[in-house]
């Protein structure tokens, strides 16, 4: 079983479209915050996550909670952006660098 976690409903949605052109059976969606997910103590075995930490100040609550629903031995695997140095004011500045 497959359980895909967002707080946008447009994400889910988007996820939920995909999941029915690709004939996937075995997931299901929920709306939920990071931070309080709705799925029980050690019952995940691995752990997808894509661009969540980056976009929250919340990282230990986060983390956390991945540690709370991953089994024992589980695993997490993550696509984040990591800044090695601070980055200069202008580029910080630029909204259309959030995205780059
Ligand atoms: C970079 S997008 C990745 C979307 C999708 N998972 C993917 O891999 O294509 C990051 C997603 O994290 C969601 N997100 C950010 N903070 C969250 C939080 N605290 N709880 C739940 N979802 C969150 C955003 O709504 C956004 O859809």
């Amino acid at each position: 079983m497959v359980i895909g976690v967002d707080f946008s409903a447009e994400m889910l949605e988007r996820a939920r479209t995909a999941a029915r052109e690709a004939g996937l059976k075995n997931a299901v969606f929920c709306r939920a915050d990071a931070e309080a997910l709705p799925i029980k103590d050690g019952s995940i075995d691995v752990a997808l996550i894509n661009g969540i930490f980056n976009l929250n100040p919340s990282r230990d609550a986060i983390f956390c909670e991945l540690a709370r629903v991953l089994r024992s031995g589980g695993f997490v695997y993550a696509a984040e952006l990591i800044l090695r140095e601070s980055l200069p004011p202008e580029i910080r500045a630029s909204e259309a660098n959030w995205f780059a």
